[in-house]
């Protein structure tokens, strides 16, 4: 059994803590207000799931899921999360989220310096992976993805 910490749990956290527990997995929950106010969430989801703060779901999580504003992104506890994977499901969408100079610039290193290629006006952004990419609801083959990334253009 894995422990999934969650990181935000509104929207997209919250659902993956559903599927997750769905899944037979833990998940400890947490927010920017608090454990207490995920009380309610936490007794729909049953015993597998647990609320702690944002520092306490990455140092449980055998994986670790971030899914906050991207504007809050300095707040998430980095120390935890080293060596473990960790998803992030933000989209930069600067009219909603403000400029954020580390991410104009391509400051920030290794290969999700990269990651500008599925940003929001990009090729391979949304669509290739849903079942969106025709009325078949056939979803786009890994050679169109990669396509789709290789040609992305700022
Ligand atoms: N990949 C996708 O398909 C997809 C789809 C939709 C959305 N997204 C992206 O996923 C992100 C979250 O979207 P959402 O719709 O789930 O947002 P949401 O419903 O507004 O939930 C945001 C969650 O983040 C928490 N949070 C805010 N600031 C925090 C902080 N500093 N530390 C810890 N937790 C914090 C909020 O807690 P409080 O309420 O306590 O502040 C809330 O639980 C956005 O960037 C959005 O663009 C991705």
């Amino acid at each position: 059994m894995t422990t999934v910490g969650i990181i935000g749990s509104g929207m997209i956290g919250g659902t993956v803590a559903r599927l997750s527990v769905a899944a037979r997995h833990n998940v400890v929950l947490s927010n920017s207000r608090g454990p207490e106010t995920l009380a309610e969430l936490v007794a729909e989801l049953g015993p597998l799931a647990a609320a702690g703060t944002a520092e306490q779901a990455a140092e449980a999580g055998d994986i670790v899921v971030v899914s906050i504003p991207v504007k809050a992104f300095g707040d998430v506890p980095v120390k935890p999360l080293a060596g473990k994977p960790a998803l992030d499901t933000g989209n930069y969408y600067p009219r909603r989220d403000g400029q954020i100079a580390e991410l104009d610039t391509g400051a920030l290193a290794g290969p999700i310096a990269e990651s500008w290629r599925q940003e929001p006006g990009t090729p391979a952004y949304g669509t290739p992976y849903g079942p969106f990419t025709d009325e078949a609801g056939t979803p786009a083959s890994t050679a169109k993805i990669r396509a789709d990334l290789i040609g992305a253009h700022r």
